[in-house]
Protein backbone atom coordinates (compact mmCIF):
# COMPACT_ATOMS: atom_id res chain seq x y z
CA UNK A 1 0.00 0.00 0.00
CA UNK A 2 1.53 3.19 -0.96
CA UNK A 3 1.21 6.65 0.88
CA UNK A 4 0.82 9.40 -1.75
CA UNK A 5 3.02 10.95 -3.83
CA UNK A 6 5.82 13.36 -2.55
CA UNK A 7 3.98 13.49 1.38
CA UNK A 8 4.47 9.73 1.37
CA UNK A 9 8.08 9.79 0.41
CA UNK A 10 8.35 12.53 3.18
CA UNK A 11 6.98 10.24 6.25
CA UNK A 12 9.26 7.38 4.86
CA UNK A 13 12.45 9.83 5.47
CA UNK A 14 11.69 10.78 8.79
CA UNK A 15 11.30 6.89 9.48
CA UNK A 16 14.82 6.44 8.97
CA UNK A 17 15.40 9.15 12.00
CA UNK A 18 13.86 6.40 14.24
CA UNK A 19 16.45 3.41 14.52
CA UNK A 20 13.39 1.11 16.39
CA UNK A 21 11.63 1.25 13.33
CA UNK A 22 13.71 -1.20 11.97
CA UNK A 23 13.55 -4.07 14.44
CA UNK A 24 9.82 -3.61 15.26
CA UNK A 25 6.10 -2.31 14.49
CA UNK A 26 6.17 0.54 17.06
CA UNK A 27 3.11 1.57 17.98
CA UNK A 28 3.24 2.59 21.45
CA UNK A 29 4.41 6.29 21.08
CA UNK A 30 1.92 7.54 23.82
CA UNK A 31 3.88 5.12 26.37
CA UNK A 32 7.51 5.99 25.41
CA UNK A 33 7.91 7.89 22.19
CA UNK A 34 10.52 6.15 19.79
CA UNK A 35 13.94 7.76 20.33
CA UNK A 36 15.47 9.44 17.16
CA UNK A 37 18.65 8.95 15.42
CA UNK A 38 20.47 11.86 16.41
CA UNK A 39 19.58 11.22 21.00
CA UNK A 40 22.79 9.35 21.45
CA UNK A 41 24.98 11.90 20.01
CA UNK A 42 23.60 14.50 21.71
CA UNK A 43 24.04 11.95 25.40
CA UNK A 44 27.25 11.75 24.42
CA UNK A 45 27.95 15.53 23.96
CA UNK A 46 26.71 15.56 27.66
CA UNK A 47 29.15 13.46 28.69
CA UNK A 48 31.97 15.02 26.69
CA UNK A 49 31.22 18.15 28.51
CA UNK A 50 31.35 16.68 31.88
CA UNK A 51 34.32 14.90 31.57
CA UNK A 52 35.95 18.00 29.69
CA UNK A 53 34.66 20.86 31.18
CA UNK A 54 33.97 20.08 34.79
CA UNK A 55 32.11 21.97 36.66
CA UNK A 56 32.66 24.73 33.79
CA UNK A 57 29.98 23.20 31.66
CA UNK A 58 27.31 24.44 33.82
CA UNK A 59 28.21 28.14 32.73
CA UNK A 60 28.84 27.22 28.82
CA UNK A 61 25.43 25.54 28.43
CA UNK A 62 23.77 23.49 31.41
CA UNK A 63 22.36 26.32 33.67
CA UNK A 64 20.71 27.68 30.60
CA UNK A 65 19.46 24.84 29.20
CA UNK A 66 16.02 24.41 31.30
CA UNK A 67 15.32 27.19 29.45
CA UNK A 68 16.41 26.74 26.43
CA UNK A 69 14.39 23.28 26.70
CA UNK A 70 10.66 25.00 28.26
CA UNK A 71 10.90 27.44 25.29
CA UNK A 72 11.15 24.89 22.62
CA UNK A 73 8.42 23.39 24.38
CA UNK A 74 6.69 26.25 25.01
CA UNK A 75 6.87 26.84 21.28
CA UNK A 76 4.99 23.43 20.46
CA UNK A 77 1.94 23.61 22.89
CA UNK A 78 0.85 27.47 21.86
CA UNK A 79 2.76 29.36 25.08
CA UNK A 80 4.93 32.39 25.52
CA UNK A 81 8.56 31.87 25.50
CA UNK A 82 9.98 31.91 29.34
CA UNK A 83 6.22 30.19 30.69
CA UNK A 84 7.04 26.90 31.06
CA UNK A 85 9.51 25.50 33.44
CA UNK A 86 11.34 22.47 33.88
CA UNK A 87 10.50 19.68 36.25
CA UNK A 88 11.31 16.05 37.22
CA UNK A 89 8.00 14.84 36.74
CA UNK A 90 4.00 15.01 36.33
CA UNK A 91 2.94 14.17 39.53
CA UNK A 92 5.76 17.11 41.15
CA UNK A 93 4.70 19.26 38.88
CA UNK A 94 0.75 18.95 39.97
CA UNK A 95 2.37 19.44 43.50
CA UNK A 96 4.31 22.68 42.71
CA UNK A 97 0.47 24.15 40.69
CA UNK A 98 -1.13 23.70 44.20
CA UNK A 99 1.31 24.84 46.33
CA UNK A 100 0.91 28.11 44.45
CA UNK A 101 -2.75 28.19 45.89
CA UNK A 102 -2.04 27.03 49.62
CA UNK A 103 -3.24 29.20 52.24
CA UNK A 104 -7.04 29.49 50.27
CA UNK A 105 -10.25 29.05 51.80
CA UNK A 106 -11.76 26.66 48.98
CA UNK A 107 -10.83 23.10 49.80
CA UNK A 108 -12.76 21.43 46.83
CA UNK A 109 -11.03 19.53 44.10
CA UNK A 110 -12.70 18.51 41.25
CA UNK A 111 -11.64 15.96 38.63
CA UNK A 112 -13.14 13.03 36.46
CA UNK A 113 -12.50 9.05 37.51
CA UNK A 114 -10.85 8.56 34.23
CA UNK A 115 -7.95 10.82 35.51
CA UNK A 116 -4.54 9.47 35.20
CA UNK A 117 -4.03 7.20 38.88
CA UNK A 118 -0.81 8.87 39.86
CA UNK A 119 -2.79 12.46 39.65
CA UNK A 120 -5.55 11.15 41.88
CA UNK A 121 -3.05 9.76 44.06
CA UNK A 122 -1.39 12.64 45.01
CA UNK A 123 -4.84 14.74 45.39
CA UNK A 124 -6.29 11.98 47.40
CA UNK A 125 -3.50 11.96 50.18
CA UNK A 126 -3.56 15.64 50.70
CA UNK A 127 -5.72 15.96 54.22
CA UNK A 128 -6.78 19.46 54.12
CA UNK A 129 -8.66 18.64 50.18
CA UNK A 130 -12.08 17.62 50.04
CA UNK A 131 -11.76 15.50 46.46
CA UNK A 132 -14.69 14.77 44.52
CA UNK A 133 -14.58 12.57 42.12
CA UNK A 134 -17.30 12.65 38.60
CA UNK A 135 -18.02 9.55 37.12
CA UNK A 136 -17.33 8.60 33.45
CA UNK A 137 -20.27 5.49 33.66
CA UNK A 138 -19.43 4.62 29.74
CA UNK A 139 -15.44 4.03 31.02
CA UNK A 140 -14.13 6.45 28.04
CA UNK A 141 -15.91 9.93 27.67
CA UNK A 142 -15.66 12.17 30.84
CA UNK A 143 -19.49 13.83 30.69
CA UNK A 144 -18.49 17.36 30.08
CA UNK A 145 -22.46 18.74 32.04
CA UNK A 146 -21.38 16.60 35.09
CA UNK A 147 -17.94 17.96 35.39
CA UNK A 148 -19.64 21.29 34.81
CA UNK A 149 -22.12 20.96 37.61
CA UNK A 150 -19.50 19.66 40.05
CA UNK A 151 -17.15 22.89 39.72
CA UNK A 152 -18.67 25.70 41.82
CA UNK A 153 -18.08 28.47 44.30
CA UNK A 154 -15.87 26.08 46.50
CA UNK A 155 -13.97 24.63 44.17
CA UNK A 156 -10.16 25.43 44.40
CA UNK A 157 -8.64 23.72 41.83
CA UNK A 158 -9.72 21.47 38.53
CA UNK A 159 -7.19 19.05 37.07
CA UNK A 160 -7.90 17.51 34.30
CA UNK A 161 -6.36 15.18 31.56
CA UNK A 162 -6.49 16.84 28.13
CA UNK A 163 -6.51 13.36 26.42
CA UNK A 164 -7.87 10.32 28.65
CA UNK A 165 -4.74 7.80 29.02
CA UNK A 166 -7.28 4.74 28.26
CA UNK A 167 -9.35 5.48 26.06
CA UNK A 168 -8.01 8.32 24.41
CA UNK A 169 -11.32 10.79 24.72
CA UNK A 170 -10.65 14.50 24.04
CA UNK A 171 -12.25 16.03 27.00
CA UNK A 172 -13.70 19.87 26.66
CA UNK A 173 -10.92 22.08 27.98
CA UNK A 174 -13.03 25.47 27.00
CA UNK A 175 -16.24 24.46 28.66
CA UNK A 176 -14.44 23.56 31.99
CA UNK A 177 -12.26 26.69 31.36
CA UNK A 178 -15.18 28.81 31.30
CA UNK A 179 -16.92 27.39 34.46
CA UNK A 180 -13.90 26.81 36.72
CA UNK A 181 -13.01 31.07 35.97
CA UNK A 182 -16.66 31.76 36.40
CA UNK A 183 -17.08 30.73 40.00
CA UNK A 184 -13.04 31.63 40.68
CA UNK A 185 -11.28 28.38 40.39
CA UNK A 186 -8.33 26.98 38.57
CA UNK A 187 -7.86 24.69 35.43
CA UNK A 188 -4.72 22.24 35.70
CA UNK A 189 -4.60 20.60 32.39
CA UNK A 190 -2.78 17.64 32.43
CA UNK A 191 -1.31 17.83 28.60
CA UNK A 192 0.98 14.03 28.95
CA UNK A 193 -1.02 12.58 26.17
CA UNK A 194 -2.37 15.77 23.97
CA UNK A 195 1.31 17.48 23.46
CA UNK A 196 2.84 16.54 20.69
CA UNK A 197 0.17 15.27 18.83
CA UNK A 198 -3.53 17.26 19.43
CA UNK A 199 -2.37 20.78 18.47
CA UNK A 200 -3.56 23.21 20.90
CA UNK A 201 -2.89 26.80 22.46
CA UNK A 202 -2.61 27.04 26.35
CA UNK A 203 -2.65 31.15 25.74
CA UNK A 204 -6.02 30.15 23.63
CA UNK A 205 -7.37 27.29 26.07
CA UNK A 206 -6.38 29.78 28.90
CA UNK A 207 -5.87 27.18 31.49
CA UNK A 208 -4.43 28.54 34.46
CA UNK A 209 -1.55 25.99 35.13
CA UNK A 210 -0.89 23.06 32.56
CA UNK A 211 1.53 20.09 33.38
CA UNK A 212 3.41 17.63 31.18
CA UNK A 213 6.76 15.47 29.71
CA UNK A 214 8.73 14.60 26.86
CA UNK A 215 8.88 11.05 27.05
CA UNK A 216 5.57 10.13 25.21
CA UNK A 217 4.64 11.39 21.59
CA UNK A 218 7.60 14.46 21.96
CA UNK A 219 9.89 11.27 21.59
CA UNK A 220 12.26 13.47 24.63
CA UNK A 221 12.47 10.51 26.60
CA UNK A 222 12.02 10.08 30.55
CA UNK A 223 13.31 12.13 33.18
CA UNK A 224 11.93 15.66 31.59
CA UNK A 225 8.47 16.76 32.40
CA UNK A 226 7.54 20.67 32.47
CA UNK A 227 4.74 23.10 34.11
CA UNK A 228 3.22 26.07 32.23
CA UNK A 229 1.94 28.64 34.49
CA UNK A 230 -0.47 31.60 32.94
CA UNK A 231 1.55 34.85 32.23
CA UNK A 232 -0.51 37.08 34.29
CA UNK A 233 -0.99 34.70 36.82
CA UNK A 234 2.43 33.85 37.24
CA UNK A 235 4.15 36.81 39.08
CA UNK A 236 1.25 37.12 40.94
CA UNK A 237 1.70 33.50 43.34
CA UNK A 238 4.22 32.12 44.89
CA UNK A 239 4.78 28.22 45.00
CA UNK A 240 5.32 26.72 48.40
CA UNK A 241 7.34 23.99 46.72
CA UNK A 242 10.39 25.98 45.99
CA UNK A 243 13.93 25.93 46.06
CA UNK A 244 17.32 27.77 45.27
CA UNK A 245 16.56 27.98 41.03
CA UNK A 246 13.18 29.89 41.79
CA UNK A 247 15.70 32.57 43.51
CA UNK A 248 16.43 36.09 41.09
CA UNK A 249 19.83 35.53 42.21
CA UNK A 250 20.43 32.12 42.90
CA UNK A 251 24.30 32.53 43.30
CA UNK A 252 24.00 34.95 46.14
CA UNK A 253 23.23 32.30 48.39
CA UNK A 254 21.11 34.42 50.33
CA UNK A 255 18.80 33.78 53.44
CA UNK A 256 15.67 35.37 51.67
CA UNK A 257 14.04 33.74 48.73
CA UNK A 258 13.42 36.67 46.11
CA UNK A 259 11.79 34.75 43.49
CA UNK A 260 12.31 35.53 39.82
CA UNK A 261 10.42 36.12 37.15
CA UNK A 262 9.56 34.03 34.25
CA UNK A 263 10.06 30.29 34.18
CA UNK A 264 12.41 29.67 37.14
CA UNK A 265 10.39 30.89 39.49
CA UNK A 266 8.40 27.48 39.46
CA UNK A 267 11.68 25.47 39.77
CA UNK A 268 13.35 24.30 42.74
CA UNK A 269 16.44 22.26 42.87
CA UNK A 270 19.26 21.11 40.13
CA UNK A 271 17.48 19.83 37.32
CA UNK A 272 18.25 16.73 35.45
CA UNK A 273 20.85 17.80 32.83
CA UNK A 274 21.34 14.45 30.85
CA UNK A 275 17.60 14.09 30.35
CA UNK A 276 17.37 17.68 28.66
CA UNK A 277 20.27 16.69 26.85
CA UNK A 278 17.99 13.45 25.67
CA UNK A 279 15.17 15.40 25.06
CA UNK A 280 16.00 18.29 22.31
CA UNK A 281 16.43 16.09 19.17
CA UNK A 282 12.30 14.79 20.10
CA UNK A 283 11.31 18.00 20.46
CA UNK A 284 13.07 19.64 17.20
CA UNK A 285 11.88 16.58 15.63
CA UNK A 286 8.26 17.65 16.85
CA UNK A 287 8.61 21.04 16.08
CA UNK A 288 10.15 20.91 12.88
CA UNK A 289 6.87 18.67 11.60
CA UNK A 290 4.34 20.33 13.04
CA UNK A 291 1.61 19.26 15.17
CA UNK A 292 -0.61 20.36 12.72
CA UNK A 293 0.42 17.98 10.12
CA UNK A 294 1.25 15.58 12.74
CA UNK A 295 -2.64 15.69 13.89
CA UNK A 296 -3.32 15.43 10.08
CA UNK A 297 -1.92 12.31 9.84
CA UNK A 298 -2.45 10.87 13.12
CA UNK A 299 -6.22 11.42 12.50
CA UNK A 300 -5.64 9.17 8.99
CA UNK A 301 -4.11 6.47 10.48
CA UNK A 302 -6.35 6.15 13.47
CA UNK A 303 -9.60 6.14 11.34
CA UNK A 304 -7.90 3.58 9.28
CA UNK A 305 -7.08 1.53 12.31
CA UNK A 306 -10.81 1.93 13.55
CA UNK A 307 -11.94 0.82 10.21
CA UNK A 308 -9.74 -2.21 9.93
CA UNK A 309 -10.74 -3.34 13.63
CA UNK A 310 -14.28 -2.73 12.84
CA UNK A 311 -14.27 -4.97 9.44
CA UNK A 312 -11.77 -7.51 11.67
CA UNK A 313 -15.04 -7.41 14.35
CA UNK A 314 -12.42 -6.25 16.94
CA UNK A 315 -14.39 -3.60 19.56
CA UNK A 316 -12.79 -0.14 20.23
CA UNK A 317 -12.87 1.81 23.23
CA UNK A 318 -12.24 5.02 21.56
CA UNK A 319 -13.86 7.63 20.43
CA UNK A 320 -15.17 7.35 17.25
CA UNK A 321 -15.38 10.98 16.77
CA UNK A 322 -12.17 11.84 15.54
CA UNK A 323 -12.35 15.12 17.01
CA UNK A 324 -12.98 13.71 20.04
CA UNK A 325 -9.83 11.23 19.81
CA UNK A 326 -6.61 11.62 20.52
CA UNK A 327 -3.24 9.86 19.30
CA UNK A 328 -4.19 6.14 20.56
CA UNK A 329 -6.90 3.89 19.54
CA UNK A 330 -7.59 1.12 22.74
CA UNK A 331 -8.82 -2.02 20.63
CA UNK A 332 -10.80 -4.63 23.09
CA UNK A 333 -11.14 -8.50 21.68
CA UNK A 334 -11.64 -11.33 23.38
CA UNK A 335 -8.73 -12.39 25.96
CA UNK A 336 -7.39 -8.99 25.57
CA UNK A 337 -4.35 -9.70 27.89
CA UNK A 338 -3.37 -12.68 25.67
CA UNK A 339 -3.47 -11.08 22.39
CA UNK A 340 -1.18 -8.21 23.76
CA UNK A 341 1.47 -10.98 24.77
CA UNK A 342 1.06 -12.37 21.46
CA UNK A 343 1.70 -9.12 19.62
CA UNK A 344 4.91 -8.29 21.66
CA UNK A 345 6.07 -11.67 20.86
CA UNK A 346 5.68 -10.99 17.51
CA UNK A 347 7.20 -7.82 17.46
CA UNK A 348 4.70 -5.71 17.59
CA UNK A 349 4.77 -3.15 20.72
CA UNK A 350 1.95 -2.12 22.20
CA UNK A 351 0.40 -2.25 25.93
CA UNK A 352 -2.32 -3.32 27.71
CA UNK A 353 -4.48 -1.18 30.17
CA UNK A 354 -6.87 -3.22 32.20
CA UNK A 355 -10.54 -2.14 31.89
CA UNK A 356 -9.71 -0.70 28.89
CA UNK A 357 -7.80 -3.03 26.60
CA UNK A 358 -4.90 -3.07 23.84
CA UNK A 359 -3.51 0.57 23.50
CA UNK A 360 -1.90 1.15 19.95
CA UNK A 361 -0.75 4.87 19.22
CA UNK A 362 1.21 5.26 15.96
CA UNK A 363 2.94 8.25 15.67
CA UNK A 364 3.32 10.44 12.30
CA UNK A 365 5.97 8.15 11.17
CA UNK A 366 4.30 4.71 10.98
CA UNK A 367 2.04 3.17 8.22
CA UNK A 368 -0.74 1.73 7.57
CA UNK A 369 0.54 -1.25 6.68
CA UNK A 370 2.12 -1.45 9.95
CA UNK A 371 -1.78 -0.86 11.28
CA UNK A 372 -2.89 -3.43 8.90
CA UNK A 373 -0.68 -6.05 10.02
CA UNK A 374 -0.74 -5.45 13.59
CA UNK A 375 -4.80 -6.13 13.01
CA UNK A 376 -4.35 -9.19 10.76
CA UNK A 377 -2.20 -11.18 13.66
CA UNK A 378 -5.02 -10.34 16.43
CA UNK A 379 -7.47 -11.98 14.10
CA UNK A 380 -5.11 -14.96 13.17
CA UNK A 381 -4.73 -15.60 17.03
CA UNK A 382 -8.71 -15.03 18.12
CA UNK A 383 -8.74 -17.87 15.00
CA UNK A 384 -5.96 -20.12 15.85
CA UNK A 385 -6.65 -20.13 19.98
C1 LIG B 1 -2.02 11.66 31.87
C2 LIG B 1 -0.85 11.31 32.75
N1 LIG B 1 -0.58 12.08 33.82
C3 LIG B 1 0.44 11.79 34.65
C4 LIG B 1 1.24 10.70 34.43
C5 LIG B 1 2.31 10.39 35.42
O1 LIG B 1 3.36 11.23 35.20
P1 LIG B 1 4.70 11.20 36.04
O2 LIG B 1 5.17 9.80 36.10
O3 LIG B 1 5.61 12.08 35.20
O4 LIG B 1 4.43 11.78 37.37
C6 LIG B 1 1.02 9.89 33.32
C7 LIG B 1 1.91 8.75 33.05
O5 LIG B 1 1.87 8.10 32.04
C8 LIG B 1 -0.06 10.18 32.47
O6 LIG B 1 -0.36 9.41 31.44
Amino acid sequence: MTQGGNKGQEWERWRTEFPILEESVYLINNSLGAMPRQTPDALREYTRMWEELGVRAWEESWWNLPRVIGDLIASIIGAWPGTVSIQPNVTTSQWIALSCLAGQERKKIVYSELNFPSVRYFYQAQPDLQVEVVPCPDGMTVPVERMLDAIDENTLAVPISHVIFKSSFIQDVRAVVEKAHRVGAYVILDTYHSAGIVPFSLQELEVDFAVGGVLKWLCGGPGVAFLYVRPDLADRIAPQLTGWLAHERPFDFSPRLELSDGAYRFMSGTPNIPGLFAARRGLEIIQEVGVARIRERSSMLTEFLIAAADAASIPVRTPRNPRERGGHVTLSPERAESVSRHLLSHGFVIDYRPGAGIRVAPHFFNTRDELEHLVAEIGNFLERE
